[in-house]
């Protein structure tokens, strides 16, 4: 990739930036180990091995910051964070923009150029990384939402919001992102489908999403 700048360009700027650049490159051959190869051994590596990963993905993500921020709390509200977040979700994720699972132009392009080992390493480096609340005071609705989602969601994303390999966690979020991600899965919208979220939200109700932001968004 020949984009080397590291200064500010908003979401829909450097899409623009590097949809062009993008277009100029083919897809990596998808011979040898996999992510899932990459991320096994590394579970079993020394600290040695795993620190050297992280730092390998601190400079593989240098592109990634000018969203997703320098260590994953993210510069925009629409644009989530992946301080702290699993790394098995993390390329899951990468997985379903490849796959057209989950649509977003610029994510699908984007992580074209990535080779295996590279998303690897922006997994684990991102994983290790303090996540701190995006809304630092909580909002008024903040205590009404932890109900709610003790009730709805804690038994998939855990009660600490932290969620897990096959959840994402939530905890600190972005607010603007939550609410987005939360009416697309109670309209079942094209970007992203995941029924079970869809029924959940539904349970849940269009009214109390709110409530949930404000309590999601504050937590540590
Ligand atoms: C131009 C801004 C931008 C850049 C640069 C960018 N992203 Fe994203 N990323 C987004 C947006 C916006 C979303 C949310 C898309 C959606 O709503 O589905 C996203 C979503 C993601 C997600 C899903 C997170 C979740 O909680 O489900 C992952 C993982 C991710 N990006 C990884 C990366 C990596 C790795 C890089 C660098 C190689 C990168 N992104 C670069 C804007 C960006
Ligand atoms: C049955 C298990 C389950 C329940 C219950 C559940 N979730 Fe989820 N949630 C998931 C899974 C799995 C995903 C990732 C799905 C995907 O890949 O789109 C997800 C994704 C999300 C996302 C997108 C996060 C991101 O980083 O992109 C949000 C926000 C969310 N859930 C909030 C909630 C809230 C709020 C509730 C309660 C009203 C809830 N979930 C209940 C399993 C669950």
């Amino acid at each position: 990739m020949s984009i080397k700048s590291r200064g500010r360009c908003g979401p829909a700027l450097c899409g623009a930036i590097i949809g062009l650049a993008l277009g100029a490159l083919a897809a990596p051959a998808s011979a040898g180990p996999t992510e899932r190869d990459y991320l096994a051994r590394l579970v079993k590596a020394g600290p040695a091995e795993l620190q050297a990963a992280r730092e390998a993905g601190r400079k593989a993500s240098f592109f990634c910051a000018n969203c997703h921020g320098e260590t994953g709390l993210s510069k925009y509200g629409e644009v989530p964070n992946l301080a702290g977040q699993n790394p098995v979700y993390v390329l899951n994720q990468i997985d379903a923009f490849l796959a057209g699972k989950r649509k977003d132009a610029f994510m699908e392009g984007l992580m074209r150029v990535l080779n295996a080992r590279e998303k690897t390493d922006i997994a684990v480096f991102y994983a290790a990384q303090a996540a701190t609340p995006a809304v630092p005071v909580a909002g008024q609705r903040a205590a009404e939402g932890r109900e709610h989602f003790m009730r709805n969601c804690f038994r998939c994303h855990g009660e600490d919001a932290r969620g897990g390999e096959n959840f994402p966690r939530l905890a600190g979020q972005q607010a603007d992102y939550l609410r987005r991600s939360l009416n697309r899965y109670l309209k079942s919208s094209a970007e992203r489908t995941y029924p079970p979220m869809t029924a959940a939200v539904t349970v849940l109700g269009e009214q109390n999403i709110e409530a949930v932001v404000a309590y999601l968004s504050s937590l540590k």
